[in-house]
């Protein structure tokens, strides 16, 4: 089976790329900007049909404009990263055979209800990265019924820096820590959304299936639990001062999201998501965040 990554220099795609490179069978072909701009989609389909895959054959799309401030300022760039190219792209994926897996986004949803989002409930993004990150789930969806969104939230690892690096690194160089109480979500880690995503991979072990083993569809995935950023940043300092990091405080004061005078964007307050669809389908239960982020720390470098 042939996977190919696109994205595969930013945070999860790349750790798709280190970790399924030890799949037995499975040849993995890690696409940058260089062979594949979704910038101009005309040009993403061809760069993409240059590359040899087909039935049985997964796509996997990490890449997208995802500075959320960002695409408040180039509405245009943002509908080509995230919907136009990720369209055509699924429609090339469609003709020949091979599921396109789609990374989606909690910002799909304006964060106005009191329990985590199942894939049911009715998106109304807020930004314009979240109205662009919709249109691309709808274009891929519609292009084949193989074809799968999975949408994350509050992605960290260790190939890219994210909020809990920069809280940590801050840390070490003073004793104050501030961050947002009232914005609430789910993290996903890198490293578990490897093993997990590789459920897609699967295919049916009835014999002359072409069917995948997931049916396509919507799914989110992430760490269990919920927490505010101000919770996972005062757990991340805990966690790095256990596994002998120097940080020089603890603590993390509490900020109210209103207060965030550089955000251009409009963020929704609550995005945690319900993943027993996923559980539902595949018997795995996502590890709570706690636990993920202590694993990550337990090797962190500054
Ligand atoms: N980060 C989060 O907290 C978060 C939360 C929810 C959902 N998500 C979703 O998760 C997915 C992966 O996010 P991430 O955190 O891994 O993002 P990331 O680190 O910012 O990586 C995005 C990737 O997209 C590539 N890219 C950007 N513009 C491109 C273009 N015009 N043509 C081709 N490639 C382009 C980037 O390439 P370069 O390396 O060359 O810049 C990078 O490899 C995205 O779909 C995002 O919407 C992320």
């Amino acid at each position: 089976m042939k996977v190919l990554i696109l994205g595969s220099n930013g945070r999860l795609g790349s750790s798709l790329v280190r970790r399924w490179a030890t799949l037995p069978d499975t040849e993995v072909i890690a696409l940058t900007r260089t062979q594949v701009d979704l910038s101009d989609p005309e040009k993403a389909e061809a760069g993409l049909s240059t590359f040899a895959f087909g039935a049985g054959d997964v796509v996997v799309n990490c890449a997208a404009a995802t500075d959320v401030d960002g695409c408040e300022h180039d509405h245009d760039l943002a509908r080509q990263i995230n919907a136009e190219s990720p369209g055509r792209i699924a429609r090339l994926c469609a003709e020949r055979g091979a599921r396109l897996v789609h990374i989606g986004t909690d910002y799909v949803f304006d964060g106005e209800l009191d329990r985590p989002y199942t894939e049911e409930d009715v998106p109304n993004p807020l930004s314009h990265y979240g109205v662009t990150k919709l249109e691309g789930d709808r274009a891929v969806l519609a292009a084949s019924p193989l074809h799968a969104v999975v949408r994350i939230s509050w992605v960290f690892g260790p190939d890219k820096p994210s909020f809990v690096d920069a809280i940590v690194r801050r840390a070490l160089i003073s004793s104050e820590a501030a961050a947002v109480h009232d914005k609430t979500s789910s993290p996903s880690y890198t490293e578990d959304m490897a093993l997990w995503l590789a459920e897609f991979l699967k295919p049916m072990e009835s014999e002359g299936a072409s069917e995948p083993l997931l049916p396509g569809g919507i799914y989110h995935l992430c760490n269990s639990g919920t927490c505010s950023w101000r919770d996972y940043g005062e757990y991340a300092l805990k966690c790095a001062k256990r596994h002998g990091i120097p940080v020089l405080t603890t603590t993390v004061a509490p900020l109210k999201l209103s207060d965030m005078k550089a955000f251009i964007a409009v963020r929704p307050p609550r995005t945690p998501l319900d993943t027993a669809k996923f559980t539902r389908a595949t018997g795995i239960t996502p590890r709570p965040w706690k636990e993920a982020v202590d694993d990550y720390f337990s090797t962190w470098k500054p």
